[in-house]
């Protein structure tokens, strides 16, 4: 009985919670700009109905009891409610006041962002993200550490990730990435200028929807809308929301977004519908999601196979453009390496240096070692040492990113861990599905859909990201698989010994 009254109240707030998600959908896609004030107060109140219902004591009450007396709950049940307890016990350290602070800080620190980054001033900026770390450093003292206060932070985004995990990952990357990169700067460049001729938008609309379908992304249980930054969002499984962005001149930002969100969608449609609201209906953490993005984005559709299986379509669309063009030339187009200032434009290796770079600065900040006002100066170095490049401006430098402004830090690392894990994750499918990229060359990705649906999309969150990843692949998460699959195939496509 107390389980059904425990499965309600998460259904309760699941309800409010997935509406928020939809006026939020909403703001992104077709909400006219007038909206936005109104918008904000309604979103804000059913956040605040969220926050009541889950906090509530009775509420806190019904989670102890079961969690005491756990005799008459089956597994997964159990592992729900001490999820719930957990995420109840963390709601509950926070005070109103502090809440309020936060929630003050980070609008007013959002504004000063845009602003400064429209006028390339970093000065208008640099007092509110001042502000803001002092509260993030409080917020890590509030939720509680062992070794680092930045552990406090990055586990709002990927439970169980730590300081002392993630540096050696990072080395990692400062040590092998960065070698093997400067290897691929150094060898004869491929070529890639007919991806930026002109690409009419609706022929690329009608493309992206043939590579969803393809991935067997399910229309009827989602759509496709057009947005100024991709997206994806779910309201149920049954109710998934996927955005592209299609930019004229090149066809690359349509393409791989459209097969990344794709990727995120296909988690959200094969989480089980019947733990609607419950931990094991929910993605795990933010880099498993990630995962599943990148394992279709880059090691599926920047594959060749995935091109000798998809060129004869992309021509049919522009014969004009690609009649001339190869699967094996488009396949070297979709990966040139390049160091470049912006992150959300990087190639698959070296973005990982952009999320280096902030890991470093996010933890040195925490610690108290860097200062906000010397945040350019850090930043530029950084971007001078392991990209080689000079920083020209601050719009292109510190200021480019959202996540500060909002108050995420600790949301960065996820990135890298999604490549990592999508990288040991597919070298795992290879082994267990037979000639699996014979099955991509002819267009069938069905096999792989349904490798993931049941080694990983219908857990839910029953596991915790280091479980599911042993369970999977037989070990922890271990950069050497990212480091082999990085090497293997772009010693190949830039001809390295
Ligand atoms: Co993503």
């Amino acid at each position: 009985m107390k389980y059904k009254a425990y499965k309600d109240r998460l259904t309760t707030i699941a309800d409010i919670g997935y509406s928020i998600g939809l006026l939020s959908w909403d703001q992104e896609t077709y909400m006219p700009e007038k909206g936005a004030g109104f918008r904000a107060q309604q979103m804000a109140t059913l956040s605040g109905l969220v926050h009541e219902h889950f906090t509530d004591k009775d509420f806190g009450k019904i989670l102890k009891k079961l969690n005491e007396n756990p005799k008459k709950l089956n597994e997964k049940q159990k592992r729900n409610v001490a999820q719930t307890l957990k995420d109840y016990k963390k709601q509950k350290k926070y005070s109103r006041e502090f809440v309020e602070l936060l929630s003050k800080t980070t609008s007013e620190c959002f504004q000063s962002w845009q602003k400064a980054r429209k006028e390339n001033n970093f000065k208008l900026y640099a007092p509110h993200l001042t502000k803001m770390i002092e509260l993030k450093r409080k917020e890590a003292d509030i939720l509680g550490y062992k070794k680092h206060p930045y552990d406090a932070l990055i586990d709002q985004y990927e439970p169980g990730a730590r300081v002392a995990d993630l540096d050696v990952l990072f080395k990692d990357v400062r040590e092998q990435l960065v070698v093997f990169v400067k290897k691929i700067a150094a060898a004869k460049q491929n070529e890639d200028k007919f991806m930026y001729l002109h690409y009419p938008k609706d022929k690329q609309w009608d493309f992206g929807i043939d590579l969803l379908k393809q991935m067997h992304f399910d229309f009827e249980a989602g759509r496709q809308d057009i947005s100024a930054h991709p997206f994806t969002t779910s309201f149920n499984p049954k109710d998934v929301r996927v955005t592209t962005r299609i930019s004229e001149d090149n066809l690359k930002s349509m393409i791989w977004s459209c097969i990344h969100e794709g990727g995120h969608g296909l988690y959200e449609q094969g989480l089980p519908e019947s733990e609607y609201g419950l931990p094991s209906g929910e993605a795990i953490s933010l880099g498993i999601h990630e995962s599943q993005s990148r394992l279709w984005e880059n090691m599926v559709g920047r594959g060749l196979p995935y091109w000798k299986a998809n060129m004869k379509t992309l021509q049919k669309y522009f014969p004009a453009n690609l009649n001339n063009i190869s699967a094996e030339q488009f396949y070297k187009a979709a990966n040139i390496v390049a160091p470049s200032f912006i992150r959300t434009e990087a190639d698959e290796l070296t973005y990982h240096f952009h999320i280096l770079i902030r890991y470093e600065i996010e933890k040195a900040l925490m610690e108290g070692k860097l200062e906000v006002k010397n945040l350019p100066e850090y930043w530029n170095a950084r971007y001078k040492e392991y990209l080689g490049i000079k920083v020209p401006n601050n719009t292109q430098g510190v200021l480019q990113d959202i996540h500060w402004s909002h108050g995420s830090i600790g949301y960065f690392p996820t990135y890298s861990l999604g490549s990592f894990y999508a990288a040991q994750f597919y070298a795992t499918a290879k082994k267990e599905i037979k000639s699996l990229e014979n099955k991509i060359e002819n267009g069938n990705l069905l096999p792989l859909l349904e490798w993931l649906r049941e080694k990983i999309h219908h857990h839910g969150k029953y596991y915790s990201a280091e479980e599911l990843c042993k369970k999977v692949t037989g070990e922890k998460l271990n950069f050497s698989y990212f480091m082999d699959y990085a090497k293997g195939k772009y010693s190949a496509l830039y001809n390295i010994k």
